[in-house]
C-alpha cells in the first residue's frame, strides 16, 4: 500500500474500493475524476502496491464562511478582520473497509489535512471545515478527538490552522 497521498488520476481504479458507506463508494467511481477534471474539487488517493487500485481517497474543496452564515461569529478568529473567512472543505474521506479499525484513518485525516494546509499556504486560507455524515455519533467523536471543534446550532466542524498557512 502507498501512504504517499497522490492526485487522483485516469490510472487509478476505484473498482474495488468499498468503504462501508455506499454513497462514497459511488461517489468516488462517477464523480471524483468528472469534478476534478471541472475544477470542481481535488481527489488524493492511497493506492495498493501496484499504484493502481484506490484503498483510501479524500476530496478537498474550496469554501468561503461569509459573514450572514449563521456559524460566521462562532468560528471567526479574535483579532480577524473581514467579513469573509476563506478555507477549505474536506468534501469526502474514506478508507476501504478492509483497513478500517486500525488507526490508518487519523493518518489518511493528517494527509488531508496537510494537503489543504499546502494549499492554503500558497492561496490563503484559515481552517478546514468538514460535514460529518449526520446520525453518526461515533464520527463526531473521531472528528473531535482529531481537534475539530463543533459549531453551535450546526452540523458542521472546523481546524482552525495556526501559523502554518501565513
Ligand atoms: C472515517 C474513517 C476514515 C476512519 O477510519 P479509522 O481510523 O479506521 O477509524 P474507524 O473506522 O474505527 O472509525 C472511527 C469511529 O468512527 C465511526 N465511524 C466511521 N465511519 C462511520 C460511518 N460511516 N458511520 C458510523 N460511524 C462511523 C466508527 O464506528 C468509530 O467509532 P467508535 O470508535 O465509536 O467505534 C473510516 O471509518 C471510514 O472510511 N468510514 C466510512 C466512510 C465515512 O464515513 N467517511 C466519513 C464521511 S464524513
Amino acid at each position: 500500500m502507498t501512504h504517499e497521498p497522490q492526485r487522483l488520476s485516469e490510472e487509478h481504479s476505484f473498482d474495488f474500493f468499498e468503504c462501508g458507506e455506499e454513497t462514497l463508494d459511488a461517489w468516488a467511481r462517477t464523480h471524483a475524476l468528472i469534478d476534478q477534471q471541472q475544477g470542481k474539487s481535488a481527489t488524493h488517493v492511497w493506492t495498493d502496491e501496484g499504484g493502481v487500485y484506490v484503498v483510501a481517497y479524500f476530496t478537498l474543496l474550496p469554501t468561503v464562511t461569509r459573514a450572514d452564515d449563521g456559524w460566521f461569529a462562532a468560528i471567526k478568529p479574535r483579532r480577524y478582520q473581514g467579513r469573509e473567512l476563506p478555507g477549505v472543505l474536506l468534501g469526502k474521506i474514506a478508507l476501504d473497509s478492509s483497513l478500517r479499525g486500525q488507526g490508518l484513518g487519523i493518518d489518511l485525516l493528517a494527509d488531508a489535512i496537510l494537503t489543504a494546509s499546502d494549499a492554503m499556504l500558497l492561496i490563503g486560507g484559515i481552517h478546514v471545515v468538514i460535514d460529518p455524515m449526520p446520525g453518526r455519533p461515533g464520527l463526531r467523536d473521531w472528528y473531535r478527538a482529531a481537534g475539530f471543534q463543533e459549531i453551535d446550532g450546526t452540523d458542521r466542524m472546523y481546524l482552525t490552522i495556526r501559523g502554518r498557512t501565513r
